[in-house]
């Protein structure tokens, strides 16, 4: 029968937890033995006995269930010496970031194992059910606003009260993506003037439907790359787009920052001198901090107050909500799971996109060509 193992997330400081009772009940019911390390759930709020009613046992030893396991379950990957625990050609599924953790990955190409890394599954329309970029950003969204809202010195929403009217407050996203378009509707809902700026031509319509005002760019024609997403645009469209969001951020109460280019640095959308211009008391969270920030001034983790602007650089908002990120994150396991179940095990067939894509790792090499080329210049 084959044993997968769910370990606890929290030596890595993460609350969420790559199977719930739900997608547990359903490996059971597919034949699975499923081992949940004891606490796994307890800060996505998964208490030990769902997991035991859902069919899983509970275990307390990380080490042993690591050296037992065919497939091992996570959010955020494992660690070179727990990778090193793993048995060859054991199947290990998570967001495993691999441009930050080179030693991870050199311990899963050297230890055999198939990593199937959830954020390169292809976001093609079979794989959206898998999609965990989607499914977290989504969150991300939702919480930057939430953030802003709790933060900032102003209502969200016009109220017109018997001492007097109050002026909606006005957000800017930069970056209509996933992130951005739940941050819009989130914004919307909350009450206040949404403004959004993207390079992607489609991005206005879905812009206008949930009530935002799209800034139009010139030239924005070539904004869209391969695979629907943005392309990097040169340092003078840069300019001119910043020149033309300025008034709009200088009148902001909140920007949100969600613009990436896949495999690029975040494109510089807020200088100092945007910051600057800012009312005090406004606020930006730059949701790009990762990926080395929208706003020039961001900082992972950290709040920087720059001439009474306040900039948030939070990089791991889904953890926020950790309950529903769990739940929409260990569907999207069991979504890119399941169809491999064959009599023996996880079959991987690496003529189907989905796998080939998704395949960091197999065999004793890396798959994935910028993590490879990214290896070699290490070693070189
Ligand atoms: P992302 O996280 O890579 O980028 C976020 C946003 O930043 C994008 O809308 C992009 O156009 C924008 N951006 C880049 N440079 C910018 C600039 N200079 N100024 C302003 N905005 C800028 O993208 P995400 O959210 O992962 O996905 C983007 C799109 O990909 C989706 O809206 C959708 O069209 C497509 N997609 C398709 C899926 C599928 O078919 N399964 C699944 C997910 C996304």
């Amino acid at each position: 029968m084959m044993k997968v193992f769910v370990p606890n997330e929290s030596a890595a400081g993460e609350p969420r937890v790559a199977a719930t009772p739900e997608t547990v009940k359903k490996m059971v019911g597919k034949g699975l033995e499923v081992a949940v390390q004891a606490g796994a759930g307890d800060r996505a709020h998964f208490p030990d006995d769902l997991f035991t009613a859902a069919g899983a046992s509970v275990v307390e030893d990380r080490s042993a269930a690591l050296s037992d396991a065919d497939l091992v379950a996570t959010v955020s990957g494992l660690s070179a010496d727990e990778i090193r625990q793993l048995k060859a050609e054991a199947v290990c599924v998570g967001l495993v970031a691999p441009h930050q953790h080179a030693d991870a990955v050199i311990a899963y190409r050297d230890q055999k194992i198939n990593c199937l890394a959830m954020e390169l599954v292809p976001r093609i329309s079979r794989a959206q059910s898998m999609d965990a970029l989607s499914s977290q950003a989504s969150i991300a969204g939702y919480k930057a606003v939430l953030l802003a809202a709790y933060r900032l010195a102003k209502y969200f929403p016009l109220l017109m009260t018997a001492a007097g009217t109050i002026r909606p407050a006005k957000v800017v996203v930069m970056g209509a993506g996933v992130a951005g378009l739940q941050a819009v509707a989130t914004a919307k809902r909350l009450g206040a003037v949404v403004e959004v700026s993207d390079i992607r031509e489609v991005v206005k319509e879905q812009v206008e439907s949930l009530g935002g005002r799209f800034i139009e760019l010139p030239d924005m024609g070539g904004g869209e790359g391969e695979g629907g997403y943005a392309r990097e645009m040169g340092e003078e469209f840069l300019r001119k787009q910043r020149e033309i969001v300025t008034r709009h951020v200088s009148e902001a109460d909140v920007v949100i920052c969600t613009a990436l280019v896949p495999g690029r640095k975040a494109p510089v959308l807020v200088t100092q001198e945007m910051v600057e211009g800012m009312r005090p008391g406004s606020l930006v969270v730059d949701l790009a901090v990762a990926q080395g920030g929208n706003c020039v001034l961001s900082k992972a983790e950290e709040e920087v107050i720059h001439q009474g602007v306040t900039i948030l650089g939070p990089s791991n908002l889904p953890a926020d909500t950790p309950y529903d990120a769990s739940q929409l994150y260990a569907r999207n396991v069991w979504a890119l799971i399941e169809p491999l179940l064959g009599e023996s095990g996880v079959n991987l067939d690496l003529e189907d996109e989905v796998v080939a894509g998704a395949l960091l790792t197999h065999n004793g090499e890396v798959r994935h060509a910028p993590t490879r080329e990214a290896l070699e210049g290490d070693s070189k």
